[in-house]
């Protein structure tokens, strides 16, 4: 397959991508971060412009892609609502149709829960040059495969059997995400990996989105159980990734009528229930003797772990913070028709 069959193609989530087509990402990848640390050139999208629209904060996303666009020749607009007619009100379509004529890319960071996603599909569905997620209520796609990424430097291009638990961990910093947890159990079992995720029974995830993991482990050969217990879930772990989310509670709701200040008033009463879901050296302990600590980022240090884990040896969190620059420039170099040099 050559790169071209890439060009024009969203990235939403990557249910919507072959693994062919992930590993083409991955391998385009490993090359630029190669060229990247050689300091050689490799301006695959010279002259071509991306508009990316956040609503909310980023460091490692909003960096990564404007960098990325630099570094592949080309320029990243970093656009806000406040700086947007969306602020008034313009509608996706308007806002994706007007872009597909001045540009080559639109990226999206859209968060709300019950919105973000939808307006992302919005975007998607009227523009004529690829869009791409930086991340949603549901999905962190460029999370996802930097994640991957970051594994297969340290356990090699075959995960099978490769044991990671994504636990859910205390946290006060903010209400964290669910798109980070339900990426990569989507994600991790494709590769074959074998997959624990332990949650209190009050922070469960998405239960649909977790019918498709299912399906992805069993088509994969990949493995996907779900455990109440942060000690269980870290047994034996290759890897850990504890991180907190959830931040509206109970998921008896139907996720997309969600009252969120009642959800907000149950998460804290919820959350206050599990201060010792924390990721610790002793935790650290029950895990495998050489695993990894990996975090998305930002991480709540102190509740969602100790400095003595994050800081630690076993921490790989800058490697995996610094594959979101090399996976988002393969993705848009894909995407958005680069050109080899
Ligand atoms: N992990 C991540 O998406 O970080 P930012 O929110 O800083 O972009």
């Amino acid at each position: 397959m050559t790169r071209k069959l890439l060009k024009g193609k969203h990235l939403i989530t990557f249910q919507d991508w072959t693994n062919q087509e992930i590993n083409m990402a991955l391998d385009l990848a490993a090359d630029l971060k190669k060229k990247f640390l050689r300091g050689k050139p490799h301006r695959l999208l010279r002259d071509k412009t991306l508009f990316m629209m956040f609503f909310e904060q980023s460091t490692r996303t909003r960096n990564s892609m404007e960098a990325g666009m630099t570094q592949l020749g080309g320029h990243a607009h970093d656009l806000t609502p406040d700086k947007m007619q969306l602020s008034h009100g313009e509608s996706a379509k308007d806002t994706s149709m007007v872009l597909s004529r001045m540009g080559h890319g639109i990226a999206c960071r859209n968060c709300f829960y019950g919105i973000g996603n939808k307006y992302l599909n919005e975007l998607a569905d009227n523009a004529s040059i690829p869009v791409m997620s930086l991340q949603d209520d549901l999905y962190h796609p460029m999370q996802a495969i930097a994640d991957l990424m970051t594994i297969q430097e340290y356990f090699g291009k075959d995960l099978k059997d490769i044991k990671i638990a994504i636990s859910w961990a205390y946290a006060i910093s903010h209400a964290k995400p669910l798109s980070v947890p339900l990426s990569q159990i989507l994600m991790f079992p494709r590769f074959g990996m074998d997959v624990t995720v332990a949650a209190p029974k009050e922070f469960p995830l998405y239960k649909n989105i977790v019918k498709t993991a299912e399906q992805n482990a069993t088509e994969n050969n990949g493995k996907l159980r779900f455990v109440d217990d942060m000690d269980e879930g870290f047994e034996n772990a290759d890897i850990v990734i504890p991180k907190n989310w959830g931040g509206f509670g109970n998921y008896s709701f139907d996720e997309y009528n969600a009252n969120e200040e009642e959800c907000k008033k149950e998460m804290k009463a919820n959350l206050d229930k599990y201060k010792n879901w924390i990721c610790d050296e002793r935790r650290m302990g029950i895990a495998h003797r050489d695993v990894k600590y990996m975090h998305a980022l930002p991480a709540d240090r102190g509740n969602e772990v100790t400095p003595a884990v994050i800081d630690s040896k076993a921490s790989i969190i800058y490697d995996e913070a610094e594959n979101r620059l090399h996976t988002a420039k393969a993705i848009m170099a894909l995407t958005m028709g680069g050109r080899p040099q």
